[in-house]
């Protein structure tokens, strides 16, 4: 039998804060559940007649299928709108779009550039909005992070993560926060001109501190991964900040994700695991790697049997559906 919290019906998710400590554990939980029923071959109901719109600025791989799939998957439909299909922002305002969207669909879920965006989205529509990414925070990806790390630790509280690399994109950001809420100790590894906000820092430090975990910012990734018992790491370069590029690129080369650090941990493979949101640029593959080669983490790394990057993948699915089945389906036990 599966259960979840009826306090999170029709509730929207911008950011890991708009959730208790307890109810982003219990989604993770939920998820952990629901990829168990998937591997035993179910394919449910729990979100027939539930249509959720899919709206995106941004590309993306990972992020679109998931909430595709995740709704498709209990007997659902989604609907994807890029932003070249529909007016938002340029013929019609967010609010009106929100407003005509929220009559149709039964929740939104959206990927761009501005966080006020999708605010003005879940102020409007009437129905819950979740955040598939924007420049500021990417909660649905850190839920999959959390549920890794779980799979792998068989717990979450007083692990060690090293995150390494661009220090205040999205997901570092959100990655803070996340940690913070389930007592995961964090090191943000960057350099001093890619520091996180010091009000975000200061934020998930009150966080940390309730859950009997830290939270530091340290600019020698050698000296921060020390005791990690996992290294995350992100693109240079997040989607919107391409004109960076260059300068960002000779930043961050000595935080590179490679075998000296990982050996830096000091820490035993079997308590040690390396990740990454994806997509990565971690061979010749590319067009960004083709001259440069590896960028933010080297193949040996990437391919590594302490490499769980697939796994969180997969788990961006199943996080997804445990956000739509406790946002919309009220109080339901299966
Ligand atoms: N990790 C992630 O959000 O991937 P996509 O950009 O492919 O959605
Ligand atoms: N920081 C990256 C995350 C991609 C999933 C970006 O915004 O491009």
């Amino acid at each position: 039998m599966i259960k979840w919290n009826p306090e999170l019906y029709g509730r929207s998710l911008l950011c890991l804060e708009d959730l208790a400590d307890s109810e982003m554990l219990e989604l993770v939980d939920l998820a952990i559940e629901l990829k168990a029923r998937r591997r035993a071959g179910v394919r449910g109901d729990l979100l027939q007649r539930r249509h959720i719109a899919l709206i995106f600025e941004k590309s993306s791989t990972r992020t679109r299928t998931s909430a595709s799939i995740a709704v498709r998957d209990e007997g659902g439909t989604a609907d994807y709108l890029s932003q070249n299909d529909i007016h938002l922002g340029a013929k019609e305002s967010v609010k009106d779009t929100a407003r005509v969207l929220g009559r149709t669909f039964d929740g939104i879920l959206f990927r761009g550039f501005s966080q006020e965006r999708v605010a003005t989205l879940a102020q409007y529509a009437g129905v819950p909005v979740w955040n598939g990414l924007t420049d500021t925070f990417h909660p649905t990806q850190i839920l999959a992070d959390l549920m890794t790390i779980k799979e792998s630790f068989g717990r979450l509280r007083g692990l060690r993560v090293a995150y390494v690399g661009d220090g205040r994109n999205n997901v570092a950001n959100s990655l803070m926060i996340g940690c913070a809420k389930a007592g995961v100790n964090f090191v943000n590894c960057t350099p001093a001109q890619l520091t996180p906000e010091s009000a975000l820092v200061r934020q998930a430090e009150e966080i940390a501190q309730r859950n009997d975990a830290q939270v530091q910012v340290c600019s020698d990734p050698f000296e921060g991964v020390r005791g990690a018992n996992i290294i995350y790491t992100d693109v240079w370069v997040s989607m919107g900040e391409e004109s960076e590029k260059e300068k960002r690129l000779e930043l961050l080369r000595p935080f590179q994700v490679n075998e000296a650090l990982v050996r830096a941990t000091g820490v035993d493979q079997d308590q040690f695991i390396f990740l990454h949101c994806l997509p990565a640029f971690h061979d010749h593959e590319t067009a960004m790697t083709r001259q440069s080669g590896a960028l933010e983490v080297t193949d040996d790394v990437f391919e590594a049997p302490f490499s769980r990057v697939f796994d969180e993948a997969e788990n961006r699915m199943h996080t997804i559906k445990a956000l739509y089945v406790s946002a919309l389906v009220d109080g339901a036990v299966l």
